[in-house]
């Protein structure tokens, strides 16, 4: 049984490109009886970029209620926020004291950040330190990870086998799983749908709200009758990644056809979302407005994983004489 383990970061609210891109095919590679999932929020990351304590819990309670939501089996599985389990904070100080600092000024979290260097705290210097220990911790065997963390994953490796190098195998080497064709999907104006960008498609807010959310994404301004071009047209990118074949060769008829506005397919596709994540926005719902229910979910995660935590640990303690 391989172990499969990553962190999520818990930045805000996920939206429908984190849920399409990395929530379900994440939750479907769970599935396979072969793997346990190791998945947990990434929540001491988070200290090196947001401050506030409010945002934190609502980001954490948001990103839990999402891969419930969306399917996460947390009984097969195991879910836990990486704060709860502060023996990864213990393994990281371990971890630092044989990280060569010449490796972390390299690392180009770092290093992009590096020309204002009063701005970087140390946190975020030695952030692939505690992303090691996040790994290394948990014996995992599989790490999924975007292309931005291959970096990370290489560091976490190279840390391992140097401590395995001086004292004997202690820690098992972690392989990056890279999904090289994950789909990026457009947002609102047609680029990367990304927080960042302020043009995301928020699937979990109320109907009124989604709907004007939908009604948002830029169209050019071709009249009603005119017959439109459906592969340069930003509802259409997002419908066709949804939709069955039947309703996208439909909907490319209706575009080109003409007599077909602008505001009809962002309704079809207001339509659809609604039809497709209507259990998901249901189970969503349920659990943001029943944290103790959520937090029995993640807790009951937390103590396994501290159980595994902290044999792991006790062996890299033996070793290095603590
Ligand atoms: P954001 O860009 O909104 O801040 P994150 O960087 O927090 O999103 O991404 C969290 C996860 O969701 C990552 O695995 C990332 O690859 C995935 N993801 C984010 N935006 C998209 C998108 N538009 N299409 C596909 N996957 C995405
Ligand atoms: N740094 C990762 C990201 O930004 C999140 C993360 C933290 C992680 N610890 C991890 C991913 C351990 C995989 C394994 O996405």
């Amino acid at each position: 049984m391989a172990r499969i383990l990553t962190g999520i970061q818990s930045s805000g609210k996920p939206h429908l490109g984190n849920l399409l891109g990395a929530i379900i095919p994440a939750i479907e590679l769970s599935k396979n009886e072969k793997n346990e999932s190791f998945f947990f929020i990434a929540d001491l990351h988070s200290l090196t970029t947001i401050k506030d304590a409010q945002t934190r819990i609502d980001n954490i309670h948001s990103v839990a209620a999402a891969w419930i939501a969306c399917g996460f089996d947390t009984e097969k599985n195991l879910f836990y926020r990486q704060s709860k389990v502060p023996a990864v904070c213990e393994l990281a100080w371990y971890l630092n004291c044989y990280t060569p600092f010449p490796m972390l000024a390299n690392a180009h979290s770092f290093k992009d950040k590096s020309e204002k260097l009063a701005d970087v705290n140390a946190g975020l210097f030695t952030y692939p330190v505690l992303m090691a220990a996040d790994i290394l911790l948990y014996d995992a065997n599989t790490v999924p990870v975007g292309k931005d963390q291959k970096q990370h994953l290489e560091m976490a490796r190279d840390i391992a086998s140097s401590f395995n190098h001086q004292y004997g195998d202690t820690f098992i080497l972690p392989d990056a799983k890279i999904d090289e064709n994950i789909m990026t999907i457009p947002g609102t104006d047609g680029q990367k749908m990304s927080k960042s960008y302020g043009n995301t498609i928020d699937i979990f807010q109320t109907d009124k709200k989604l709907r004007k959310n939908v009604m948002q994404i830029i169209t050019d301004s071709k009249p009603l009758e005119e017959p439109k071009d459906p592969d340069t047209c930003n509802v259409f990118a997002i419908y066709k990644i949804l939709g069955s074949d039947t309703q996208v060769a439909d909907m490319r008829n209706n575009y080109e056809g003409g007599n077909y506005g602008y505001g009809h397919a962002k309704q079809a596709l207001y339509e659809l979302i609604v039809e497709k994540f209507a259990d998901v926005r249901e189970k969503y719902d349920f659990y943001i407005n029943n944290i103790p229910e959520l937090e029995s979910k993640l807790q009951a995660g937390e103590s396994r994983a501290a159980e595994i935590a902290n044999s792991v640990l006790n062996r890299v303690r033996s070793k290095i004489g603590y």
